[in-house]
């Protein structure tokens, strides 16, 4: 699904696509997940914009390596193919109640992703903020609600946040950062 939203000056693109429903996931590629970040989880870091606990933001092992196998190609489409995009920065965190993220972007990085191991609707979802002046044409903030399975795809330079949780129930997260394998050769020649 792509969310057009009146929420900046030019249009942009955010997309949110379930991979379980798309049946690009497996049950158990997501259950390895799960315990792949609880595994590499850090004790609860206020040094971060996420206020919960986090992995390093080198977590690459071979489950999250066969995660992006399966993203890769929506990545790519989000640029329609033109784009030669690489990941570096792939995280997993755990909110439990009480835990948020502060506004913040993930600049200098292109495009970024979150994909929800473990979300219900209950939890907190996804807020993006409209960092100009919001007027008759667009909105001041659009909030998503994820679930468990969903891959949101949006544009680094966007201001985002997580409301405090709420639910007794964890939310698991990996995310990452993707740039322009090929940035020498962009040029106005
Ligand atoms: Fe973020």
């Amino acid at each position: 699904m792509i969310i057009h939203e009146g929420l900046f000056i030019t249009p942009i693109e955010i997309h949110k696509i379930n991979l379980f429903k798309e049946g690009l996931i497996s049950k158990e590629l997501n259950e390895l997940l799960e315990k792949s970040v609880k595994d590499n989880i850090g004790p609860k870091n206020y040094k971060t914009n996420l206020k919960g606990k986090m992995t390093n933001y080198y977590f690459w092992n071979i489950h999250t390596s066969n995660l992006f196998k399966i993203i890769k190609n929506l990545l790519d489409k989000y640029f329609l193919n033109k784009v030669d995009l690489e990941c570096k920065d792939i995280w997993g965190g755990i909110y439990n109640k009480g835990d948020y993220a502060t506004p913040h972007l993930h600049l200098p990085s292109l495009l970024s992703w979150v994909y929800y191991v473990k979300c219900e609707n209950k939890n907190s979802g996804l807020t993006f903020h409209n960092r100009y002046n919001s007027n008759n044409h667009n909105v001041e903030m659009l909030n998503i609600q994820p679930k468990t399975g969903d891959l949101i795809i949006f544009p680094s330079y966007i201001l985002h946040s997580v409301k405090e949780e709420k639910n007794d129930k964890e939310r698991i997260i990996i995310a990452g950062n993707c740039n322009n394998k090929d940035i020498k050769k962009s040029s106005l020649n």
